[in-house]
């Protein structure tokens, strides 16, 4: 992919930044007003687990003191093991406390707990299901009137389980969406499936009980306020559309770096690896929302479309490309963690090249890279300009010097968009240094950036399917990374790394060959 015209500059040294002199004005709101969702019992199965704990509890309670919900709102829990709703909100209380944005105040707290309540009992047992339709009833009849969103969060095996149960206890219908008629909504959450065949499998079955406009999919990337932005930024400001294509985007990187390891989610992590939890969705939505056509309009479908057009013109991987575009590589101490195979050759990092054949973007690579335990915590899109011509300067030192401008939309932390250019050091020879011109959205908008969750959650509860998975977006995903997954899992041959490095030093090869370098991950 390297230009064989232009002579490659080296990696480039840190930019000076120019400071973060943005000042964000509100212009208004691109889509029709955002209403707050009617009054809906929200029940979660798997409610003790971690996700209820460290995303879903902290979000409701985000959104009710925003103000956001309707009331009355109700949160059921479902889960194994008997607690009353008062033991329930006492479980949830120090994980809320500590994953929450904003603080826990007894108030606000009481407040919150009064609107939780709890089912326990095992999925495969009637009685869970009949005790949940007396509460949702009670629920109804106080004002929810019938609307409801089920959440499974639990391991995809149970789901059928779960919802033939639903359904024998006619507490799931299929679409009855109507002039005051009640919502029934499905949130099911990653993985979908572990491959295309499972995929395929799990998408037929929900869709045997509830229509795919029930289903909502749930890939919290998609909730960042900063990855919403890509549009906005792509589509809102006439300078950058005419440069987004192959006549002058010269690579795109997307990183999405972090520094903790499996977390104590060994049996999961060995049977998932970070194709599946990370590639497979998080940033194969980036790259759809980064290279999709314009939709349009804002709308669900529409803009589902485009993405899905998008994954379908990315190209497959063949047993060349995974052997010579795709790094696999596993932290140092993995191999240790509880639940993990001596032996194991799970993937907790992995670099790979995708190539989308379209007129925008022909011959223009995407390098996708996702690892745990690495020297820093960032997700971010790099944009990698094409060099200039060198006529105008002496061209083995300007080689050297010039290094192309690099768009950067930095998803997380420190939100915000960047650009690297060079410009003219003041003095009387034409010295060049490199300049980093920033914005980061707590100095724009000096608001603070509500977690995905929350945005996620009240948009199920409208209806709003648009960041949200439509199914044929999730099996194109599968069949992009099934032929890495196929042949890693048939062949031993993982690239071991230190914790708190950049990863293997085959990742940093594999993307060296196309004459191009990663972002550095430098840590703190
Ligand atoms: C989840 C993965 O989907 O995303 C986790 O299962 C990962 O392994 C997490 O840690 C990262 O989320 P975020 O919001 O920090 O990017």
């Amino acid at each position: 992919m390297t230009d064989s015209r232009v002579p490659q500059p080296p990696p480039a040294p840190p930019a000076t930044p120019v400071g973060s002199s943005v000042t964000g004005e509100i212009l208004g709101d691109l889509t029709t007003k955002r209403r707050r969702p009617e009054p809906t019992a929200i029940v979660i199965f798997g409610a003790t687990g971690d996700l209820a704990g460290r995303k879903l509890a902290p979000a409701l309670y985000n959104i009710m003191l925003d103000n956001a919900v309707a009331e009355p709102t109700v949160i059921i829990g479902v889960s194994r093991g008997d607690l009353s709703a008062t033991q329930f909100a006492d479980k949830l209380k120090p994980k809320v406390a500590e994953f929450s944005r904003r603080k826990v105040e007894p108030a606000t707290w009481d407040k919150f707990a009064k609107s939780l309540d709890y089912v326990g009992g095992d999925f495969d047992n009637d009685a869970t299901y009949t005790a949940l339709k007396a509460k949702l009833e009670t629920a109804a009849t106080k004002g929810t009137r019938g609307n409801r969103v089920f959440y499974l969060s639990t391991p995809p095996a149970v789901f059928p389980l779960i919802l033939q149960k639903l359904e024998q206890h006619k507490l799931i219908e299929r679409d009855v969406q109507g002039p005051g008629k009640p919502s029934c909504r499905v949130i099911v959450e990653k993985p979908f499936g572990r491959d295309l065949v499972s995929a395929r499998q799990l998408n037929e079955m929900i869709a045997s009980y509830v229509d795919e406009s029930q289903i909502y999919r749930i890939d919290h990337s998609l909730g960042k306020e900063t990855v919403q932005n890509i549009l906005v930024l792509r589509f809102g400001n006439s300078i950058f559309e005419p440069l987004w294509n192959r006549n002058h985007i010269d690579y795109v990187e997307i990183t999405a770096a972090e520094s903790i390891g499996i977390e104590g989610r060994g049996s999961f992590y060995e049977a998932t690896g970070v194709v599946r939890d990370i590639i497979q969705n998080h940033l194969l939505q980036v790259l759809s929302l980064v290279t999709m056509e314009v939709p349009a309009s804002f709308s669900a479908d529409d803009i589902r479309d485009e993405k899905s057009q998008l994954l379908r013109s990315v190209r497959n991987l063949d047993l060349n490309d995974v052997a010579n575009h795709c790094v696999r590589g596993q932290y140092r101490g993995y191999r240790q963690e509880d639940g993990v195979a001596p032996n194991s050759q799970t993937p907790t990092f992995a670099a790979m090249r995708f190539i989308i054949d379209s007129w925008r973007w022909q011959g223009v690579p995407f390098y996708l890279r996702a690892g745990k335990r690495l020297a820093e915590r960032l997700t971010e899109v790099n944009i990698h300009f094409r060099a200039v011509p060198l006529v105008l300067f002496k061209e083995e030192a300007a080689g050297s010097v010039l290094q192309p401008a690099v768009l950067t939309l930095r998803i997380q932390p420190h939100e915000g968009i960047s650009l690297r250019f060079v410009a003219k050091v003041p003095g009387e020879n034409i010295n060049v240094g490199n300049v980093l011109m920033t914005m980061t959205y707590a100095d724009a908008f000096k608001r603070p950036i509500s977690e995905a969750y929350e945005r996620l959650l009240l948009d199920c509860m409208r209806g709003d399917a648009t960041l949200f998975n439509r199914r044929d977006s999730v099996d194109r995903a599968w069949e992009l990374i099934q032929p890495a997954l196929q042949i890693w899992e048939a062949t031993p041959g993982v690239s071991f790394y230190d914790a708190g490095s950049a990863g293997p030093a085959e990742a940093d090869a594999m993307i060296g060959r196309d004459g191009h370098t990663w972002r550095e991950l430098v840590k703190s």
